[in-house]
């Protein structure tokens, strides 16, 4: 499976959605991040004409990598854990595992309006303050390696919540459906 191929997805089971998220946060917070922030600091020494651009996306960047590991961390400490359980319990014969949220629609009403801020506000406007992610021809190779980085993520990004919001959490709350109200 992969993940240019929309209908792969459509047709994975819910582990296999959560393996894939779990895999993305960990790309996103121990490669793509760290590589990003590195182009930064190497770009704002370098590229001097280009200092107050450089700074103003660097604080967009920090925004942006502060609120993706804080809902990362989210996503895997409460819905993760909740998600496997209720797979788990759909597969499996026995008592009811103790399920420790109401319902899926609060926290994923929360972490769908916290998507819609990542794409709308922080990763558009870094694009915006990169100018599309063109880089200048006088660019130094750490400042035509950070555009690449940053289009990378907004790329990944959007991916990402695709796979969350369109794929991921409506089979979720099906299951639960299921599970907890037999319907
Ligand atoms: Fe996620
Ligand atoms: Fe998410």
């Amino acid at each position: 499976m992969n993940h240019d191929s929309n209908k792969s997805w459509y047709e994975a089971s819910l582990l296999e959605l959560l393996d894939c998220i779990e895999q993305s946060h960990q790309t996103v917070l121990d490669n793509l991040i760290p590589v990003i922030r590195r182009n930064i600091e190497k770009a704002l020494t370098v590229d001097k004409q280009y200092r107050q651009m450089l700074t103003s996306l660097n604080d967009v960047f920090s925004l942006f990598a502060d609120e993706i590991e804080s809902h990362f961390a989210r996503e895997e400490e409460l819905l993760v854990p909740y998600i496997r359980q209720i797979d788990w319990y759909d597969k499996n014969n026995g008592d009811k595992p103790q399920i420790p949220l109401n319902s899926l629609t609060n926290p994923i009403s929360q972490i769908e309006y916290e998507h819609d801020i990542t794409e709308n506000t922080l990763l558009k406007t870094m694009r915006i303050i990169a100018s599309d992610f063109k880089a200048p021809p006088d660019a130094s190779s750490w400042l035509k390696s950070l555009y690449k980085g940053l289009e990378k993520l907004e790329q990944t990004i959007h991916e990402h919540i695709h796979i969350e919001n369109d794929i991921l959490f409506p089979k979720a709350i099906q299951t639960e459906m299921t599970v907890l109200h037999g319907k």
